[in-house]
């Protein structure tokens, strides 16, 4: 179970890595491959030269740059959103989100495999934390009915969903208790999605706050690639979305979209943005490069997704049983096999057969449900993806069995 920390020469799909061994990278979050885009490297280029390396203060002091704005504003566009506020990175634009919105005496809803960063969020706000049963809604919806009787309020939907103005703290009984329904759109280990229409209306039955985290969904997904909410067409009843610059778009920050007063709340109080400094000028450029790339070319997000069926298919071929994947092509491929040892052993032989894919397990994980994450990149060849079928077929006849 102990954790090291390691070397790759790069975050390209073939990595060297400190020992000299050539591997397939199966580990990159980068879906679309732009991170190594041309057009990206330029536009970092070109802000560098231009505005320097660092932002030099916090987006409330003198941070913001007019490349922040103009990212901010492609960023709202790509997601329909009144406004979009750009943070340091996923995990701190969760924290800044819920704990600017939420706090005692709210009530926070997670699906229960949401994101570490989700759920710490939730945490830090002081709201009562609750979970649901992954992709259900029963104890949800008793959940938020409960949470309604006891706090019989106003129609909080009437003022932007009742977001705008302060964070309740444990003194205020000025506004009325507020509810959230909060999941990622696509789950980040299982590599299945969340079922967003039916979340929402229940969170219009109990006027309640939806929170999604597009971290894996935002640059892969919908007719523009704007996201799950896209693909499933409920954008419009989404009160708050976050996404990661990490994943898809091949940087780093994150991005919160809502209406204007929900954003004007959170840069009042979450303290995740007043006291963290703003990102650098060269990270906004490449979130506004990766929005315009995404939008004018399907042609990676299909690619990937061929590439997942292709290697979906072999593995299938070869005996293993998958998380089933819905709708949606995700390219997140769990291979579940249970303890922990056998998901470090599954890394193992993997790496022995030239292929760079990470060991999954408790905490991220839970216990029993151990896995090796082969995440996919455009970038990959389809002969890259034969590699890893033939390399755990392998397996599959080894000492231990693969089961879901
Ligand atoms: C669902 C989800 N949300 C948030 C994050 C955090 O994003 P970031 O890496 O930009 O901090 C991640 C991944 O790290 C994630 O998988």
């Amino acid at each position: 179970m102990l954790r090291r920390l390691h070397l790759v020469s790069s975050a390209g799909p073939i990595v060297t890595t400190g020992d000299g061994k050539q591997l397939l990278n199966f580990t990159s979050n980068s879906y679309l491959g732009l991170n190594e885009h041309p057009a990206m490297k330029a536009a970092v280029v070109a802000a560098v030269n231009e505005l320097g390396t660092g932002s030099g203060a916090s987006l409330l002091v003198s941070g913001r740059l007019p490349i922040h704005a103009k990212a901010e504003r492609t960023f709202a566009r790509f997601k329909h959103a009144q406004a979009a506020l750009l943070l340091p990175s996923g995990y701190t634009a969760n924290l800044a989100a819920l704990t600017a919105l939420a706090g005692p005496g709210d009530l926070i809803c997670l699906d229960k495999l949401c994101h570490a960063s989700l759920i710490d969020a939730a945490r830090a706000s002081g709201a009562e934390v609750r979970t649901f049963p992954h992709l259900t809604t029963d104890k949800l919806q008793r959940l938020l009915q409960r949470h309604n009787s006891a706090n019989a309020s106003p129609n909080i939907s009437a003022n932007a969903c009742g977001l705008a103005g302060d964070r309740r703290s444990p003194s205020d009984n000025a506004r009325p208790p507020r509810r959230f329904i909060v999941t990622d759109s696509v789950f980040s280990m299982d590599g299945d999605t969340a079922d967003l229409p039916a979340l929402c209306d229940l969170a219009q039955q109990f006027d309640a706050v939806m929170v999604v985290d597009e971290a894996h969904g935002t640059g892969l997904l919908g007719e523009t690639g704007s996201g799950l909410c896209e693909a499933q067409n409920v954008l419009g009843k989404v009160h708050v979305t976050i996404s990661t610059a990490s994943k898809a778009l091949g940087g780093l920050g994150g991005i919160i979209t809502a209406a204007q007063p929900i954003i004007d709340t959170i840069v009042n109080h979450a303290r995740p943005l007043i006291y963290t400094t703003a990102i650098p000028p060269a990270q906004a450029a490449a979130i506004d490069q990766a929005v315009t790339l995404i939008q004018a070319d399907p042609a990676p997000r299909q690619r990937v997704q061929q590439l997942t069926l292709r290697l979906r298919n072999g593995l299938k071929s070869q005996g293993w049983k998958l998380i089933p994947q819905g709708e949606f092509i995700i390219p997140i491929i769990p291979l579940v096999v249970g303890e922990a040892q056998a998901a470090v052993a599954l890394a193992e032989h993997l790496y022995a057969h030239g292929i760079l894919a990470a060991p999954i397990r408790p905490p991220t994980v839970s216990p029993g449900s151990s896995r090796v994450r082969l995440s996919l990149r455009a970038d990959m060849q389809d002969d890259h993806i034969d590699r890893v079928i033939q390399a755990a077929s392998g397996f599959c006849d080894g000492p231990i069995q693969p089961k879901h």
